[in-house]
């Protein structure tokens, strides 16, 4: 066995004892990232009825799962992702590259001028494992991330965005703390001990454009 086939047979093995993997199953969540966002807004109170919510990088659809059970039939609820993802009820999907401009005009035509309330960013590149190129593919997705909520955002609504702590998220901070009243690092317990993962939350939006 070569050293990586060893490591992704290893990372399988952890995978399936995961608790977050196994609870996932149980509950039929569509992943173990449901419980980073159960836990973010179990803190801070984000999802509520008849909120319109936006969810970057949604794919299988574990954050949107809850955020349509949470707002309910009152909410609005748009996942938009690279890769397919399953109809879930409830919630309006876009399958396209963020980064591409025809695909932030499908979103803006999808959210008609409605003002957003939360925007939640769990989208991280492929890691190739090496830093030196993962770090800036994963800081432009949170940059565009971060540009989208605060053109459309409304007054006083959050914003919640993995990053990777490293190279550039320091200036995310920074226009994240010029823009909204409220800048919070956390942590939550479903997130892997050993990944540099970490949300960094916006509340309060100031309602200035960057
Ligand atoms: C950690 S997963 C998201 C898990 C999701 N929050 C859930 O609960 O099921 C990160 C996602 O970001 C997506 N992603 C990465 N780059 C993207 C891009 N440029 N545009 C849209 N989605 C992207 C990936 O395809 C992947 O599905």
């Amino acid at each position: 066995m070569t050293k990586k086939s060893k490591s992704s047979a290893q990372w399988l093995n952890d995978h399936e004892k995961d608790e977050y993997v196994l609870r996932a199953r149980r509950e039929g969540y569509r992943s173990r990232a449901s419980y980073k966002l159960f836990e973010i807004d179990e803190k801070f109170g984000l999802l509520r009825p008849g909120t319109v919510v936006v969810d970057l990088g949604a794919a299988p659809g574990g954050w949107t799962q809850i955020a349509v059970n949470k707002c309910g039939p009152k909410g609005f609820v748009v996942g938009l992702d690279l890769l397919d993802i399953e109809p879930l009820e409830g919630a309006m999907l876009i399958k396209g590259d963020f980064t591409e401009e025809k695909v932030l005009a499908e979103l803006m035509a999808v959210l008609q001028d409605r003002p957003v309330d939360l925007v939640i960013s769990d989208m991280a590149p492929n890691l190739s494992g090496m830093r030196e190129i993962d770090q800036p593919l994963a800081i432009y997705l949170t940059e565009l991330a971060l540009e989208f909520a605060c053109s459309t955002l409304r007054p006083g609504g959050a914003l919640v965005m993995k990053c990777f702590e490293g190279s550039g998220v320091d200036e995310i901070r920074e226009v994240i703390r010029n823009n909204f009243k409220q800048l919070t690092n956390f942590k939550p317990k479903a997130s892997r001990g050993k990944s540099r993962e970490i949300y960094v939350l916006g509340r309060k939006f100031k309602g200035s454009s960057i």
